[in-house]
């Protein structure tokens, strides 16, 4: 059983394979300690971690310290203004004003399986594959409930939280903050792991010391954000790839958060996780509940590969619903960075024409088909085609893409409106806006207000329409702004301060609808690039665009902080042309597709243009893809080396889950002269197996070279050799298959 109850020493104690978590209830008070996370302990009763037969004691033995002991005790679910001065993950404004809340333990649940969060998106799993605690918490004066729910998973190392509140009193009660959990543990010199970023830079791996006080990373800008993922780690100062603690906290949310780190004056970490305080104050009506967004958590004593791999085990068999996920998708060209607005049919279609002769299996339409839009400067909300671009009108052109031989996807931008557009002409109300204040403009573009029922069906029938009107595979959702002068027309004063998160259920509201009507559709995710790469889009998108920056070797940094935490099966990752569009670097055309190679795969580029050698490139990078995608897709993923750390080289591989297959890629930065052959030492093999060992250097992908065979501890713990590469950012593809098959 993943979850026992102790009665006798009032404990939960919470297994999955190789971890425990344990939480204790103080027998007269019935505060809810958090007494222990980490590697798998037998016992359950460790009430001695919460330190309560020390002094101060607990209030019920020595009441005049009531107030230290709470400032110092290790909270699972604390509370606000009631003598803890540390951050507490939940505060309200009662109807007089007050702001003190206390949740207490009044009984639990034990449910086989996991319940739904309505609305939300969140891991899922069967009566065989996980087990919930509900735990029951209530502040009395309020009359506030609280369930804490705790989802166990028996094959992997993963706890998912998140809470409910429930109002019972007869007033409203504003939640001001709801955390979907906080964590209290002893400070073992732990650094801090964020992803950090900005546009055309997401998720670049950040480690910082932690200090005394608080620090972490969030969002108020309406979207996980380009600029921080919702992913917070605690790493011992050892932690390598192999090696060391690691405690990763990951919100399922796409919105505003934080995920933050507090040291007290004890030495004590408290971790917190959940929706951004700032811009959110939720009116509870009595009777009504709250759901806050889950958050995963996952711990490892083997580095952090381990938690890589968990993360991306949990996310391929318990979040992406989508039925690509575990399907090879097919091989895409996007008209983007080949024409950006300036396109019509002919155009497309010689790009088809050209895609399907190198085995392209489908043309995606970008941004400038509708209304006048020929910049960035108008019509979205008009999502009309422009028959002056697009002659005969949309299907004409999809037929004429699917006769070529290629499937047709297209892009679409739903949450959006441009000043200049019939729909802002009609409606100015419907975007958000402060009556009185002029809104923010940023790419030219206003935020919908989807909070609104009419609004977020005229977006989301607009986008319907448009797929029922042609043969339409591939879908790319855009969101190409951050929201700013939060207010809704049709929301009272006192639920404002709603925005944030109502957009948010909005958005996953219509992308419910959206793979409901739409189940074969391909999905992917975008956000300006990779500003709303999070596990909330997961649910929805088997897939989501990394970044706009295409370049293969800024594309090494983007690509290891999304994998950290992301199935390589989920990175939108393609092949542009050179000089880069975002940093004019040239690179070899084979390390592009490498690099590309370890996502979904596709091109941005206007393949007409290619030369014939080229395009002959081309045709064996795809027969790679189709050679490596399974691997690549399903495989478990090993850092070997960290070019965002070294500056010099990357390296990465994905081992089958048999081990009897493996793919290695192996990408040289920088060219140096005179250096000796560096050493390789791989990861994830199965010791006593015998490996054929294959090197494929980006300039000779025609053919497998190099055959060698090693025992795979001989590859572990030994190496095999990469000679320097003539020049810089070149790579090669290191193939391993047992020579036992
Ligand atoms: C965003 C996307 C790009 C492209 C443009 C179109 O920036 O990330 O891939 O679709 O919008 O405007």
């Amino acid at each position: 059983m993943p979850i026992i109850y102790d009665e006798a020493h009032r404990a939960f104690k919470l297994d999955t394979p190789h971890t425990s978590y344990v939480i204790a209830i103080t027998d007269d008070e019935g505060f809810l300690g958090h007494a222990y996370y980490g590697a798998s302990v037998s016992d359950t009763d460790l009430s001695h971690l919460l330190r309560i037969d020390e002094p101060p004691f607990v209030p019920s033995k020595n009441d005049r310290e009531r107030g230290s002991f709470l400032d110092s005790f290790p909270s699972e679910y604390p509370g606000n203004g009631v003598g803890d001065y540390r951050e507490g993950a939940v505060s309200v404004r009662d109807a007089d004003g007050h702001t003190a809340v206390s949740p207490l333990y009044v009984g639990y649940r034990i449910e086989k399986g996991k319940p739904d969060l309505p609305g939300l998106p969140a891991t899922f799993g069967s009566g065989d594959e996980c087990e919930t605690l509900l735990i029951f918490a209530d502040d009395r004066s309020l009359d506030l409930h609280f369930t804490l729910r705790y989802t166990v998973f028996s094959d992997l190392d993963v706890i998912a939280r998140s809470v409910i509140a429930e109002n019972h009193s007869d007033k409203p009660i504003y939640l001001t903050k709801i955390m979907s959990a906080s964590i209290d543990m002893d400070d073992r010199d732990y650094k801090m792991r964020t992803l950090h970023g900005s546009w055309a830079r997401e998720r670049v791996p950040g480690l910082a010391d932690i200090s005394y006080g608080k620090q972490g990373v969030g969002s108020v800008r309406g979207e996980s954000s380009h600029q921080a993922n919702p992913f917070i780690a605690l790493e011992s100062a050892n932690a390598t790839e192999t090696e060391g603690e690691i405690y990763a906290f990951h919100l399922v949310y796409s919105g505003n958060f934080i995920a933050q780190v507090e040291k007290s004056q004890f030495d004590s970490l408290r971790v917190m996780v959940g929706i951004n305080p700032q811009e959110f104050c939720w009116k509870l009506e009595p009777g009504e509940t709250f759901d806050a967004p889950e958050l995963v958590m996952t711990y490892s004593n083997e580095g952090r590969g381990k938690m890589t791999r968990t993360l991306h085990d949990l996310y391929r068999g318990h979040l992406i619903r989508s039925p690509h996920r575990s399907q090879k998708r097919p091989i895409l060209i996007n008209n983007w960075e080949a024409t950006y607005f300036d396109f019509d049919t002919e155009k497309l279609l010689q790009i088809a024409r050209v895609a399907k002769e190198c085995g392209i299996e489908m043309l995606v339409m970008d941004d400038g088909w509708f209304g006048h839009r020929s910049s960035d400067d108008s019509s979205l909300g008009d999502w009309v085609v422009n028959e002056n671009k697009l002659p005969g009108g949309l299907k004409y052109l999809v037929d004429e893409v699917n006769k070529i031989g290629l499937k047709f996807g297209i892009w679409f931008e739903p949450e959006m409106v441009s000043p200049d557009s019939d729909l802002y002409r009609a409606h100015p109300d419907w975007a958000i806006a402060i009556p009185g204040r002029e809104a923010c403009l940023s790419r030219c573009q206003l935020v919908l207000d989807l909070t609104r029922q009419e609004v977020r069906d005229y977006a989301y029938e607009s986008l319907a329409a448009i797929l029922r009107s042609a043969n339409i595979s591939y879908l790319k959702w855009d969101m190409n702004r951050q929201l700013s002068d939060l207010g809704s027309a049709a929301l009272p004063a006192d639920r404002q301060g709603e925005i944030s998160h109502r957009y948010m259920l909005a958005v996953y509201e219509m992308q419910e609808r959206l793979v409901h009507d739409f189940p074969d559709l391909l999905f992917e995710n975008c956000s300006g690039g990779g500003a709303r790469f999070d596990p909330g889009m997961l649910y929805y998108s088997p897939q989501i665009w990394c970044s706009d920056d295409t370049d293969a070797a800024e594309r090494l940094i983007i690509q290891e902080g999304t994998e950290m935490c992301y199935p390589l099966s989920s990175m939108g990752a393609h092949v542009s042309i050179c000089p880069n569009h975002a940093v004019g670097r040239v690179t070899p055309f084979g390390t592009r597709a490498n690099v590309a190679l370890a996502g979904t795969f596709g091109y941005e580029l206007d393949i007409t243009k290619l030369s014939d050698e080229e395009k002959s490139q081309v045709r064996e990078q795809v027969k790679l893809y189709h050679k490596y995608n399974d691997l690549v897709r399903e495989g478990d993923y090993y850092r070997v080396a960290s070019y965002a750390e070294n500056r010099l080289w990357d390296c990465w591989e994905v081992v089958s889950k048999d081990k009897s297959e493996a793919l290695v890629t192996y990408v040289q930065v920088l060219g140096r002269p005179n250096v000796h052959s560096r050493n390789l030492r791989l990861l994830g093999l199965d010791g006593s197996r015998r490996y054929r060992v294959y090197i494929q250097n980006d300039d000779s992908c025609q053919a497998e070279e190099a055959e060698e065979i090693y025992r795979g501890d001989t590859l572990m713990h030994a190496g095999i050799q990469m000679p320097p590469l003539w020049g810089d950012f070149r790579s090669a593809l290191i193939h391993l298959t047992a020579a036992d098959q």
